[in-house]
């Protein structure tokens, strides 16, 4: 109820609607300096809910023990949002370097102001590319050519970014992200996926999607991007084995009800193909 109507706003509104929500909690935090350092105030993390800090935490042990990352690797993030996975990443990629990049220019922003002053070889970008559920405006992201060379990363990801995203501009992603990767270089990005046990657990749950398009469906069919899931055969064969990787972990989430869930959305790594 209370998502329907958030998504019903404006764009802008929503920004302008969690700062003035949080002004009191973020005035106080900030008089009293409890604040850690690079971790924005709550009206300003417009990426989702929870602890920042112990988030970033729990993915970085995901980065590791699923996607082999080490801390002399090279890294995208995909969606970089407002640094949640960079900051805790700034004290393990210690001869690594890291790029992110977001759709979102004052996520950017304060990505480049907090962390990058502090971290030289950390680096962010904004392109302003167009989503429904964070943009006004911008270019599609289907024609929207990565900015880096060929076999440029060891380790790309995407955390809660192809949840947001429809599934033609996902599938020129993973295609892109291949491109991108060393042969062997390992992907780790978050998904709803609808196979016959997450469908199941779903009709119990307040969490579902209701818009079926065959392939893909929605939570909510006037903000497209809001919350995307796509069928299991679309995921293997149009992201997975097209795109040139091989499935690596599929670890449901607990997003659809199910009993058997990890984190809240589904992680997937994939290795490219060599
Ligand atoms: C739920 S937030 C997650 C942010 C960050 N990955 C995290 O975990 O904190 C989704 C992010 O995806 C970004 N995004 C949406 N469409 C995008 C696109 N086409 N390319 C890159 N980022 C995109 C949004 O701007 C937003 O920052």
């Amino acid at each position: 109820m209370f998502r329907t109507l958030f998504y019903r706003l404006p764009v802008k509104w929503r920004y302008t609607v969690r700062r003035t929500v949080f002004y009191p909690f973020d005035l106080i935090e900030g008089l009293t300096g409890k604040r850690p350092p690079m971790v924005p105030p709550k009206g300003m993390i417009f990426t989702g809910s929870g602890n920042f800090l112990e988030q970033g935490e729990t993915f970085l042990e995901y980065f590791t023990k699923y996607g082999q990352l080490e801390p002399q690797h090279r890294v995208l993030d995909i969606g970089s949002g407002i640094g949640r996975m960079a900051v805790p990443l700034t004290s393990f990629l210690i001869e690594g370097s890291y790029e992110g990049f977001d759709v979102v220019e004052r996520g950017v922003k304060w990505c480049q102001q907090q962390i990058s002053t502090r971290y030289s070889n950390f680096n962010f970008t904004y392109y302003p590319l167009h989503n429904d559920l964070y943009t006004e405006s911008g270019e599609s992201a289907l024609q929207f050519k990565f900015p880096y060379a060929d076999n440029e990363f060891d380790f790309v990801f995407l955390t809660s970014v192809f949840t947001h995203m429809l599934p033609e501009e996902v599938e020129h992603y993973m295609h892109e992200i291949n491109r991108v990767l060393k042969p062997g270089g390992r992907v780790l990005a978050t998904f709803f996926l609808l196979t016959d046990k997450s469908v199941e657990a779903m009709a119990n749950s307040e969490f579902n999607f209701s818009h079926n398009n065959g392939h893909y469906s929605l939570m909510d069919e006037k903000v497209k991007a809001a919350n995307v899931a796509f069928s299991e055969h679309f995921f293997q064969k149009n992201l997975i084995d097209e795109a040139n990787f091989r499935l690596i972990h599929l670890l449901p989430g607990t997003w659809s009800n199910r009993p058997d869930g990890h984190d809240f959305q589904d992680i997937v790594v994939a290795e490219k193909v060599k």
